[in-house]
């Protein structure tokens, strides 16, 4: 893929680092910028809508989340008719999937894009700076050009921040698209974010629990190393 022409910016998230974890309002306004905006082309089907209320997430309280499922639809085929049934969803469904616009699912995609690469394929970009996949997302959201054209019958959209140049996916923000319960800024760069910081939520949950124990972890090898080092000398001491 034609990557090394993409241009991301490094945009700063409160989960970066060794003891980053998720800031629960900015999730919130992502939830916000998906649903009244992404949602209409892309599913998230693999995220349970209780999860909203799940720790580490958007902190909804467990009634939140109920009246958040209450206002979705889920459908599913039924194959004895050949239609689809829609009915209203509940908190133990997972987010609507959502095919019709042929936009791909966005549970993991911030896991599954990175917006850092090389140097000469060594990687030692995403050793310092990390994947970058919610950096994509966001960069993407910010990089249309203005620029379209035609080409098979499909209007292409210039933009600088996907592989190639050119997406099938319209602008999807232009900044004032939401506004926000808590009186956060609203123009492009920050909906941005906080749609990417949302959807690094949805592809990893579990991110503050992993850093958490991954710091014990690192605690308990260093005692280890500590006994060991004194163990080592004490059975070695007779012999010297
Ligand atoms: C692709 C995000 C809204 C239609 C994508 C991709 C992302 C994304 C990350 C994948 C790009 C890749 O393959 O690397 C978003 C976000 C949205 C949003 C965060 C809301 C803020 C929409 C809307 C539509 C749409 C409203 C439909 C009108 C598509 C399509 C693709 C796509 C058709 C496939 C593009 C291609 O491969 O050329 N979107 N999207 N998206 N999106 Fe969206």
């Amino acid at each position: 893929a034609e990557t090394g022409h993409q241009t991301i910016t490094d945009y700063e998230f409160p989960f970066e680092g060794p003891f980053g974890t998720y800031d629960q309002t900015q999730l919130q306004r992502g939830l916000k910028v998906y649903s009244q905006v992404c949602a209409g082309c892309h599913g998230l089907k693999f995220v349970p809508i209780r999860t909203l209320s799940d720790d580490g997430g958007p902190g909804f309280s467990e009634e939140q989340a109920k009246a958040f499922a209450s206002e979705m639809e889920v459908y599913r085929l039924n194959e004895d008719i050949g239609e689809y049934e829609y009915r209203t969803a509940d908190v133990t469904d997972n987010f609507p999937e959502v095919t019709a616009a042929g936009a791909p699912d966005l549970s993991l995609m911030a896991k599954a894009r990175a917006g850092f690469h090389g140097p000469l394929n060594l990687g030692i970009n995403q050793l310092l700076r990390g994947t970058g996949g919610p950096e994509y997302i966001a960069s993407l959201m910010t990089s249309y050009t203005g620029e379209e054209m035609e080409q098979a019958g499909t209007i292409l959209y210039e933009n600088t921040a996907f592989p190639g140049g050119w997406i099938s996916m319209a602008p999807p923000l232009y900044g004032d698209d939401v506004e926000f319960d808590d009186g956060a800024p609203s123009d492009i760069e920050s909906e941005a974010k906080d749609v990417a910081a949302f959807l690094m939520w949805t592809a990893e949950p579990k991110l503050a629990a992993r850093k958490q124990m991954g710091f014990i972890a690192v605690i308990m090898l260093a005692v280890l190393s500590v006994l060991l080092y004194l163990t080592n000398k004490r059975i070695w001491a007779p012999v010297k």
